[in-house]
């Protein structure tokens, strides 16, 4: 049997003496509520109502006729209130603060969808929220900085390390230390010491119990190849879910290729070179040096910005279960543009590597085929770095007009 908490050798829960008695009272609230009807009947009127699931399952026509292989289907989760797949788990978690007394939420986030998420939550149930951010991450998506404080939330900049999603994580515990008894740590990806990552797949399944049911009730059979991008590996894990069991579908993570994998500038875990650690509380892959400190990493996308990896996908890729791959950058930016061009839709960059390894392998597949994916944001944060991208002068001249005005 498989010590609680743990997937293989992967996962734990490596934690300070002083947060042991949340992490004991956490794992026994969640087995609770978890079960407990009132809990799961507020929390799905709350998916439905507030944040507007079921989110659409839909065929990229476009895009797949173009393309001339397997047939490609966008899960849209970018259509969920704040725009992306975070809500799921925010919510879930926000709620599990209140009932169990909590009054203050702190949580960390990169991209800032989490943090978003999180704010937005804590405004629907009337919740203190003090969000931790990397300064990098801070200006990369300062949109979303502006809008956690529209939901009256805190945010807080964490100068320290590389400035980013890592250093905000620690900055985070840190704070919880310091009053653990009325504040409760929102984790926003399938990271961290358990419960946490069981905790989080089981806010985010409802992308993968959404899809198999609209998937397989419109077309009468199962998908040939899921593909979800991975960070810490929420909406992969999520979005797998209902079909970790079954064999035949091929399940595929895409990390963070950045510059290449062979540039040292990634985020590629898995498919890159992470090696086996334990470090911000669970047992991984994580890319770090050769005295086990974590390395900077890159990528055109904050989200997936990250050194570590959920500890159950770490586990099925130990199994071979889900196979690991990348994309660049700038194949991330291409995937985004001939999306929006084609099928009208502005995937967030994070998503866009999903995208990106859809086109490779489509094309070699047979019409009789088909893909899902899973689009897990929407784009509009990602409006400062695209324009830079792709349209540089025009984009120079209207910002310089905006600061003068
Ligand atoms: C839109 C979007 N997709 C994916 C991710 C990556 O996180 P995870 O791997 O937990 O899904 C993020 C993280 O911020 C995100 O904002």
């Amino acid at each position: 049997m498989e010590k609680e908490g743990y997937y293989g050798e992967f996962g734990g829960a490596y934690i300070p003496e002083i947060l042991r008695p949340n992490f004991v009272q956490l794992k026994e609230e969640f087995s609770r509520l978890k079960e407990d009807k009132s809990f799961i009947s507020e929390y799905h009127d709350l998916l439905k109502n507030f944040v507007g699931r079921p989110t659409p399952l839909m065929y990229a026509k476009n895009v797949s006729e173009l393309l001339g292989g397997a047939k490609i289907f966008l899960k849209l989760e970018g259509l969920a209130n704040t725009g992306a797949h975070k809500i799921n788990n925010a919510l879930g978690q926000a709620l599990l603060a209140k009932k169990i007394g909590k009054k203050k939420i702190i949580a960390e986030t990169g991209a800032g969808q989490h943090g978003v998420a999180t704010a937005c939550a804590c405004a629907k149930l009337n919740l203190e929220c003090e969000v931790y951010m990397g300064e990098l991450d801070v200006k990369r998506q300062h949109p979303n900085v502006f809008w956690m404080e529209q939901f009256g939330a805190k945010v807080i900049p964490v100068k320290n390390g590389t400035k980013t999603l890592k250093d905000a994580v620690n900055a985070a515990l840190r704070e919880w230390t310091k009053n653990p008894e009325e504040t409760y740590y929102l984790l926003g990806s399938a990271v961290g010491a358990a419960p946490y990552p069981e905790m989080v797949k089981f806010f985010q399944s409802v992308i993968g119990k959404e899809t198999k049911e609209q998937f397989e009730s419109e077309y009468g059979k199962k998908p040939d190849v899921l593909i979800a991008c991975v960070g810490g590996g929420s909406n992969s894990i999520g979005f797998f879910s209902h079909y970790l069991n079954e064999k035949e579908v091929r399940l595929i993570g895409v990390e963070a290729g950045g510059e290449g994998t062979e540039s040292g500038r990634h985020a590629a875990r898995i498919s890159g070179n992470g090696k086996l650690g334990i470090i911000q509380g669970y047992k991984s892959f994580f890319l770090q040096d050769a005295d086990g400190q974590i390395l900077p990493t890159h990528s055109i996308s904050a989200g997936l910005d990250y050194a570590g990896i959920g500890p159950e996908l770490a586990y099925h890729a130990s199994t071979g279960r889900i196979e690991f791959t990348s994309a660049t950058d700038k194949e991330v930016i291409e995937a985004f543009e001939f999306f929006a061009k084609k099928e009208g839709i502005i995937a967030a960059l994070e998503s866009s590597h999903a995208l990106a390894h859809a086109i490779k392998i489509a094309q070699k597949m047979n019409p009789g085929e088909n893909i899902v994916v899973n689009v897990s944001g929407r784009g509009e944060k990602d409006l400062f770095i695209v324009a830079r991208a792709v349209d540089k002068e025009n984009w120079i001249e209207f910002l310089k007009k905006e600061v003068i005005s």
